[in-house]
């Protein structure tokens, strides 16, 4: 299997594999770090609508790094893991003061921008330069623990260090580009979590197929119950607009702009009050989940149409939302729904 991975691999990728993806068809590293680090964490169908808006707004790393961190976060909402955004602007400065505006050509470099790791710096230097540098995203994982019966949580140092040295002994001579492609597109499209399509795999001699361990393979993470947090927002409601703060630029959320949160043991009035405005009527609406990587989020949001506000100012954190301009607003997806059904609901009702 060692010896002809990488050119099963690549015929596959040439007849069956993708061609057509947005970022494909460039060696600009910009638009395929833009790519990149999208991909990360999403799968491609989700990814391109977005990746399209934000090449269109941002064109090249200049562009990027002239923005306000604001306008980027605007058009990643509702993408997740806005730490992603938050790097790719500050990776984005910093290349212009390092590297003067020009995308690093060495691997060193790339690797040292924030939120660039080692498979996604491998990744820009084999579709941007040729280079011949192994991934090792999740599905690639996936696929290695598999034809080769790798077993372990792949998380453990151990593991982990196994899939790098495989990924590196089987990285060809020649065609870096297809062979990568060719290991993302099998890892997304035939050796799937779930229900991997064996039928249709090039790679026959795989361990995990011919010992029918398919599901074993690559073992879970050790399970541990994600806690679950609680936290009442306020939906405070004024003229047709919300109040919203922004979120402290580390840790959930980072830099979007969410709801002001009820402390606990106070109710929704008083905290309303705290907050400068005085109540006129309380309701709860619906509870909502929100699952992170690490906890679970119950949110409980409370609407109160609010008699007299305070003024807001930006620069202060603070802002007064048109429910009408949902749309631009940099906010948490869940937020951003919420205020959705709010704005539905109000605008059955009619004037505020
Ligand atoms: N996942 C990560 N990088 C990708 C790419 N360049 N094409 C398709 N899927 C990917």
């Amino acid at each position: 299997m060692m010896q002809d991975f990488a050119a099963r691999l690549i015929d596959w990728q040439r007849t069956h594999g993708r061609h057509d993806l947005p970022w494909q068809g460039t060696r600009d590293p910009y638009r395929i770090w833009v790519a990149e680090i999208m991909l990360q964490q999403t799968q491609v169908l989700t990814v391109i609508p977005y990746y399209t808006r934000f090449l269109a707004r941002f064109p090249d790393l200049a562009e990027l790094a002239r923005a306000p961190l604001e306008a980027v976060l605007a058009l990643w909402s509702g993408l997740g893991y806005y730490a992603r955004a938050r790097n790719l602007h500050r990776a984005a400065r910093l290349v212009v003061e390092r590297h003067e505006g020009r995308f690093p050509r060495r691997f060193e470099d790339i690797v040292r921008l924030p939120g660039v790791g080692r498979s996604t710096a491998a990744a820009i230097a084999v579709f941007a330069y040729g280079e011949r540098r192994a991934i090792l995203d999740g599905n690639v994982r996936r696929v290695l623990a598999r034809v080769f019966g790798v077993e372990g949580w792949p998380g453990q140092a151990a593991v982990a260090a196994r899939l790098w040295a495989l990924a590196e002994a089987l990285l060809p001579e020649h065609d870096l580009p297809a062979y990568t492609q060719g290991l993302m597109d099998l890892g997304a499209s035939v050796c799937t979590r779930r229900r991997p399509r064996c039928a249709h795999c090039p790679l026959t001699a795989c361990s995990a197929r011919l010992s029918g361990r398919q599901h074993e393979l690559p073992a879970p993470r050790p399970r541990r119950d994600a806690p679950r947090r609680e936290a009442d927002l306020l939906v405070l409601l004024h003229a047709g607009a919300v109040l919203l703060e922004r979120r402290p630029p580390s840790g959930v959320w980072g830099g979007l702009w969410s709801l002001p949160q009820c402390p606990q043991g106070v109710d929704a009035g008083e905290a309303a009050r705290r907050l400068g405005c005085e109540p006129a009527a309380v309701e709860p609406l619906a509870r909502l989940e929100h699952a992170f990587t690490h906890f679970t989020l119950s949110i409980r949001p409370w609407l109160v149409h609010v008699r007299a506000p305070i003024a807001a100012s930006e620069s202060a954190g603070r802002l007064w939302l048109p429910l009408a301009e949902l749309d631009g607003a940099a906010l948490p997806a869940p937020v951003r729904r919420l205020l959705q059904a709010v704005d539905a609901r109000t605008g059955q009702a009619g004037q505020e």
